[in-house]
């Protein structure tokens, strides 16, 4: 049995400290074999910095996902091509830099295949999910035929989306997990041919925010429908994501688990 701990969206230098205050005990008593955690938001709510990667890789997360926030700090970006663990969604168009899946292994040796994807509807332009999910699956077939787990990070807005590319994934990858709403669902499960799901696993971060922002700032653009600076919220930290039992020789999930841990 591997134990798979995945972290949605760390938002912000308070995303980071409950990651900070959180992540090596949970670890510990969970027994966790490898960790994989959304970055996109982890440097003030938008994008990446190399410093705040650096923090990150001290917490022993093992892979980064990422998503539409990933482009914003221009800094970040570069970052893309030089960390071989740090993924952008795959079906960003040809020529982008970076990559969108990896393989990391865990402490005992078994390899981990992490897959990023992103979603059409109510995202910006994008390739299909789909199309490059069965690309990419093709890919690791092809260059690591010794993976069994994988793990796909589903980033998008619309629940039918992830929860379609969960059966569409279906007994071929070990996890279909969402991200980019911030919110988490209490739809964990296990689809019938053994993938586990869930639709979206929550930010981690600042619980008392409008997505990890500050209600007023926030609150400001919906009154007066002018654009408004936001500012990421610090109170109420909580570490959100879910737990993934599964068999290392056939990639099958055996189990799924909410993960909430409060921080302070
Ligand atoms: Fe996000
Ligand atoms: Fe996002």
């Amino acid at each position: 049995m591997i134990r798979l701990l995945f972290i949605g969206d760390i938002m912000g230098s308070a995303g980071r400290k409950a990651v900070a205050g959180s992540l090596e005990s949970l670890v510990d008593t969970e027994r966790v074999d490898f960790v994989v955690a959304n970055v996109e938001n982890a440097a003030g709510g938008f994008g990446i910095t190399a410093g705040v990667l650096e923090e990150l890789e001290r917490y022993q997360v093992d892979v980064f996902t990422t998503g539409n926030h990933v482009w914003d700090k221009k800094e970040g970006v570069p970052l893309l091509d030089a960390h071989p663990a740090l993924l952008r969604p795959a079906n960003y168009p040809d020529g982008n830099p970076g990559r969108g899946w990896c393989v990391e292994e865990t402490a005992a040796g078994v390899p981990v295949a992490v897959v990023n994807l992103q979603g059409q509807a109510m995202m910006p332009p994008i390739n299909n999910a789909f199309h490059t999910a069965d690309a990419v699956l093709e890919e690791i077939r092809e260059q690591r035929p010794d993976v069994r787990i994988i793990l796909v990070d589903m980033h998008a807005e619309a629940t039918s989306e992830k929860q379609g590319m969960g059966f569409f994934l279906d007994g071929r990858v070990t996890a279909v997990l969402g991200t980019h709403t911030h919110v988490p669902t209490a739809d964990e499960r296990i689809l019938p041919n053994g993938t586990a799901f869930q639709t979206d696993v929550g930010m981690t971060g600042p619980y008392e925010s409008v997505i990890g922002m500050k209600p007023k700032k926030v609150l400001e653009r919906f009154l007066y429908n002018t654009p408004r600076p936001f500012e990421p919220a610090k109170r109420d930290l909580q570490l959100r994501g879910a737990l993934i039992d599964a068999d290392e020789s056939t990639g099958t999930a055996t189990a799924i688990r909410r993960v909430k841990v409060e921080v302070g």
